[in-house]
């Protein structure tokens, strides 16, 4: 058992979405969250500055003694992962590859789609998880920019989310993919009105979700908590904690419990 902290990062909101998924499956772990608000967006900056971000994220996680690092970011994860595997000695672990295996085990029909920020689409990250697992799968990537935006103003299903999502989805939903990653910490919270949009047939895929389901294996069963331990969550960010504390409980779908703390990022 290691009751130590699972420290997961994020640009900003989006990776309470992970915190979520983690503790609906594993309510004993302690978590600790930094959401990088100071510094976002991370979609539309090049790979050089999100790796720099990334590594000063991981160096604060660290600074907690945490047990394994989540880079919850879509966009950090398509690009810095493997540096920042090769730079710590702590396991770090991404979204996209428990993405892509899921994806690759409900799709029937041959065909993925894949939507994320402008960095992750670029990165061609998840094209490579794909073809890796199977390389007869036809993979259908759009960048969709305004989908955070949207989100971090509360247009989960209004008629504009309806509109850019017809802009931005149609191409793929015409190549009648089965299958459709959302590879952005924000897009599970339109995934009402994109899955109307895609379709019953189509199945949606959470990178978060995916990457909870598979945290048992990652971890090992040694390194879970104690099953008496309460589970703990402590967030930190870069600017702004009224807004990351009034905003963050739409992602987490539970009033955010607990104080949030702003750092200085830059001292990491
Ligand atoms: N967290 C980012 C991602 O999942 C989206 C927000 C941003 O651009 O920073 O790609």
């Amino acid at each position: 058992m290691n009751n130590s902290s699972i420290g997961v990062f994020d640009s900003g909101l989006g990776g309470l979405t992970a915190v979520k998924s983690i503790r609906e499956r594993f309510p004993h772990e302690n978590i600790i969250y930094f959401g990088d608000t100071g510094r976002l967006p991370y979609g539309t900056k090049t790979d050089e500055t999100i790796k720099k971000y990334a590594a000063s994220d991981i160096r604060f996680l660290l600074s907690h003694n945490v047990k394994l690092v989540i880079i919850a970011c879509g966009t950090a994860s398509s690009v810095a992962l493997e540096d920042m595997q090769r730079q710590f000695d702590t396991q770090v672990v991404g979204v996209v590859e428990a993405a892509c295996t899921a994806a690759v085990k409900a799709c029937k029909n041959g065909r993925i789609g894949v939507i994320g920020t402008s960095t992750t689409i670029k990165s061609g990250s998840y094209l490579r998880g794909i073809a890796d697992l199977n390389s007869h799968i036809e993979v259908y990537s759009k960048a969709c920019p305004l989908f955070v935006p949207l989100v971090e103003n509360g247009h989960f299903d209004s008629e504009v989310t309806r509109i850019i999502t017809d802009e931005y989805i149609r191409e793929i939903r015409d190549k009648d993919v089965d299958t459709l990653i959302l590879g952005c910490t924000h897009y599970p919270l339109l995934a009402k009105t994109i899955g109307e949009y895609m379709g019953s047939g189509v199945t949606l895929i959470n990178p978060s979700e995916e990457l909870a389901k598979m945290l048992s294996g990652i971890l090992g069963s040694d390194n879970l908590a104690d099953s008496a331990n309460a589970g703990r969550c402590e967030y930190y960010v870069s600017d702004d904690e009224k807004g990351f504390a009034e905003l963050g409980g739409v992602f987490l779908q539970r009033k955010i419990d607990g104080q949030v703390r702003k750092i200085d990022i830059e001292k990491y």
